[in-house]
């Protein structure tokens, strides 16, 4: 009975073992797996974007195959992403369709201006790490599927971070210019790397619900806090200052106090209304377009092969 099926379901939760895709599960589980996991691959394909832009104007060969690299990486944890929403019914055409239509959403960082090449620094430094303080804890997510995706995508993440980080070492080294841009990029990017981790947990309307189905094992604010601490040692190393007075380390805490991030500009830029939303959906938009018919020749080339081997 569906009595017993909640109750097994239930007792695996409550055992913190993985579901599968052949296992019964609630209809809100399945549900906020799809919009989570959609939402997830959608940011690591839009997030290709503020990136590719600077790979034709990379300072040197060795950061161009770099950033190369690290966008091809982003391509591939949407593809496994995508190919994790299919295990629980959802279908990759329908979700490209809700990202472009804009009923489905994508990580708010993506939706800043990469302005110069600090900028791909500071992106690695700041929005790779923060992602992957937010998705070490999914590789314990309770869905199989989306826990080993996410152990595949942490280890590519931390050479992401890594490269961003050495390549600001790099100019920090440099000249006083070079000093200057790393310091601009690291102003622009801080606000927009904290809002990266979600509204505060009273403002959090799936927070309670993903943890109780160990879907998320901590907080927004509990993520964002590890994030500002594990950060601030970093920025002292590189010589740059972090843009909020108002953070401070407070040994009551053993953690940093901060200033609460703009959230109306938070809201803004998840409402589709952020700096660069409208050239980012549309460029995904035309991308999918023109990508038409090589779909169309890989469907013909199947059924070709299919009815050979039926023939
Ligand atoms: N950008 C866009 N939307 C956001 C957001 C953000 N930074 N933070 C929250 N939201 C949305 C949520 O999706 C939700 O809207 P929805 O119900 O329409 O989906 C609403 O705001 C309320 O937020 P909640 O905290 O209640 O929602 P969640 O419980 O889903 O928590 C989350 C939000 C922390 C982002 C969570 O979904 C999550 O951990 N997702 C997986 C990680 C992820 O998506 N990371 C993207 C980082 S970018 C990336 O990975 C690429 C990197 O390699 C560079």
């Amino acid at each position: 009975s569906d009595e017993q099926l909640q109750q097994h379901f239930d007792a695996t939760i409550e055992r913190d073992q993985r579901i599968e895709p052949r296992d019964w599960m609630p209809e809100g589980y399945r549900k906020t797996l799809v919009r989570q996991i959609a939402q997830h691959a959608h940011s690591e394909i839009i997030g290709m974007q503020p990136e590719g832009n600077w790979l034709t104007r990379a300072p040197s060969l060795r950061r161009k195959a770099i950033l190369l690299a690290k966008v091809q990486d982003e391509a591939g944890h949407g593809l496994y992403l995508y190919s994790a929403t299919e295990t629980l019914g959802a279908d990759r055409d329908d979700l490209t369709g809700k990202l472009v239509g804009g009923r489905q959403k994508y990580s708010s960082i993506f939706n800043y201006p990469t302005l110069n090449f600090a900028d791909i620094g500071v992106i690695g430094w700041l929005v790779d790490g923060a992602a992957i303080v937010n998705q070490v804890p999914l590789c314990r997510c309770s869905y199989g599927p989306y826990a080993r995706a996410m152990i595949r995508i942490c280890k590519e993440e931390s050479f992401h971070q890594r490269q961003g980080y050495e390549l600001l070492m790099t100019m920090m080294r440099g000249t006083d210019e070079q000093r200057e841009m790393v310091q601009d990029a690291t102003d622009r990017w801080w606000w927009p790397s904290l809002m990266m981790f979600g509204p505060p947990d009273g403002d959090s309307p799936n927070t309670q619900q993903s943890m109780a189905w160990g879907i998320k094992r901590h907080t927004n604010d509990e993520l964002r806090q590890k994030f500002v601490d594990m950060t601030v040692p970093q920025a002292e190393a590189l010589g740059v200052s972090l843009p909020d007075s108002g953070l401070v380390w407070n040994p009551e805490r053993g953690h940093y106090d901060f200033s609460e991030p703009d959230w109306s500009e938070f809201k803004q830029v998840i409402g589709g209304n952020g700096p660069c939303n409208a050239q980012r959906l549309e460029r995904r938009r035309a991308a999918h377009e023109d990508g038409q018919w090589v779909r169309d020749a890989a469907a013909a080339h199947a059924a070709k092969e299919n009815a050979r081997k039926e023939g």
